[in-house]
């Protein structure tokens, strides 16, 4: 062999990882969800090590991914109070279960609808990106639906805009923004009642809300409920790569696959996107769903009711600073308080940034400005994670302090930036820069390279001010070049 050696290797893998944001701890309150038991890291990766060389593309040669799914989607069902009509599949993750759930809905009003036309997918302005993006793969019309200032949408004006036409209303429990749980029973009832899909995206909750208490009933109690999608890989507290999608019906669940005998090599039967699949991430989740039962999970929503309780607590007494709507379940959003004056406000990604220099990673979330031309304020949200509870009272310290050092200051201007771009041609209703031309924009904005501690305040008000097809432009530039070899 020519290349280095496996210790050599492994060194310069564990320098690159030195430079990442810790994924332990509780201190990146975003993307990493962390249990706090370290039995469960090992479990998992003992699991995934043991399926490592299967492959998930045909469980009729390895029959135990068959058994670990049939495991997984039983103990899901349960969870969510599915009958035996309820079945699924385990797929990569959220992204995935979300893409899936279009797919099949698109599927079935095709069928129900052969004069053709074009279907639309009906969900809150908050619903997840993926559901974008399931629209832009699957050639559906997305129609968001205008949430309030508190990131949560009302029920009537979901209902307002079912018709014939809808091929899936979604709702999300919670959503991730706002943390808002969203109207399930009134939407899915009267999706119901009019013949129409509705489908519950739990990616982020699924596996907390069924322990959080006094809530509505959100699963498969509720009539109207077609499909529900909940992600084993955020607070199921497995690696990343698996989620699990429920269907009511086989019929539905089996309009998902794809399957074909019209091609030269093996029968073909995919229930998800991919084909090859690795077992790893269901391994894992298997095991760890396995490990903590139903009593596990229920005790680390305890953990992660008791953090929320404490950051809601802290922000209540830090002036100027607010949290967005009144969210359920493991997402707070903090916004500035408007009522407070103008000097007196906390504005959150002033504070994000602030934060970080004592150690605390919370996620920016830019303001939105919607069809009826209400803005969603520009946010910080947090994940929690149950390992947080550990320090709790040392990032509620830090929230403090770090609001005090930010008090007044007014949310990162990109005016002149934005006025630059425009007089380059790239406004509203102007051009959309190609690979070179967006570089050469970031570079302008200060943004030719990111760091785990980069400010993100003048990038967020860039990305909320410019016109959408700019702003992904210059994003899309932002990462591909990340990967680009130099
Ligand atoms: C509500 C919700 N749905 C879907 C997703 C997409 O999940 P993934 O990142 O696993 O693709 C997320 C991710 O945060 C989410 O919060």
């Amino acid at each position: 062999m020519t290349g280095g050696t496996t210790s050599d290797i492994l060194e310069r893998l564990r320098a690159l990882r030195a430079g990442d944001a810790p994924t332990h701890g509780g201190r990146v309150l975003s993307y990493v969800y962390d249990s706090g038991l370290e039995e469960l890291d090992e479990l998992a990766d003992a699991a995934a090590r043991l399926a490592r060389p299967l492959n998930g593309l045909d469980p009729t040669v390895f029959p135990s991914i068959s058994a670990m799914e049939r495991d997984v989607i039983a103990f899901t069902r349960r969870m969510l109070h599915g009958s035996r009509s309820v079945v699924g599949s385990v797929t990569s993750g959220g992204t995935e279960s979300c893409l899936l759930a279009v797919k099949t809905a698109r599927d079935l009003w095709r069928e129900a609808h052969p004069g053709g036309g074009r279907p639309r997918l009906l969900t809150a302005s908050t619903v997840h990106a993926a559901f974008q993006k399931a629209a832009h793969l699957f050639d559906l019309d997305w129609e968001p639906v205008p949430a309030g200032i508190d990131g949560a949408v009302r029920a009537q004006d979901l209902i307002d805009r079912m018709d014939d036409d809808v091929a899936l209303v979604v709702v999300s429990a919670p959503a991730y923004p706002s943390g808002a749980l969203d109207p399930v029973s009134a939407v899915a009832g009267a999706a119901a009642d009019r013949g129409l899909s509705c489908h519950v995206d739990s990616c982020f909750g699924g596996f907390v809300l069924p322990w959080w208490p006094d809530l509505p009933a959100w699963d498969f109690r509720v009539r109207g409920v077609t499909s529900i999608s909940a992600d084993l890989h955020k607070f199921g507290y497995a690696p990343k790569g698996v989620s699990v999608l429920l269907h009511r019906g086989r019929r539905r669940h089996r309009a998902q696959f794809f399957a074909t005998t019209r091609w030269a090599g093996y029968p073909v039967v995919n229930p998800t996107l991919l084909g090859s699949r690795s077992a790893s991430p269901l391994a894992a989740g298997w095991a760890i769903t396995q490990h903590l039962g139903s009593d596990g999970y229920a005790e680390l929503v305890g953990s992660i009711r008791r953090i929320a309780v404490a950051v809601r607590a802290a922000v209540d007494g830090i002036p100027g600073l607010t949290v967005m709507g009144d969210p359920v379940g493991p997402a707070i959003a903090l916004v500035a308080d408007a009522s407070a004056p103008h000097a007196a406000r906390v504005d959150p990604h002033r504070l994000a940034d602030e934060l970080a220099g004592y150690g605390w990673k919370i996620q920016h979330q830019p303001g939105l400005v919607q069809s009826d031309g209400v803005r969603i304020p520009h946010s910080a949200h947090l994940t929690l994670t149950p390992v947080l509870e550990q320090r709790v009272g040392e990032f509620t310290d830090a929230l403090r302090a770090a609001s005090d050092a930010v008090r007044g200051r007014p949310q990162a201007d990109a005016r002149m930036l934005l006025a630059g771009m425009r007089v380059l041609g790239y406004g509203e209703g102007g051009r959309v820069p190609g690979p070179k031309a967006a570089w050469r924009l970031l570079r302008l904005a200060g943004a030719g390279s990111v760091s785990v501690d980069q400010p993100m305040s003048v990038l967020m008000a860039l990305i909320e001010a410019l016109p959408h097809p700019v702003a992904e432009a210059l994003l899309t530039e932002l990462l591909a070049r990340l990967s680009e070899p130099r």
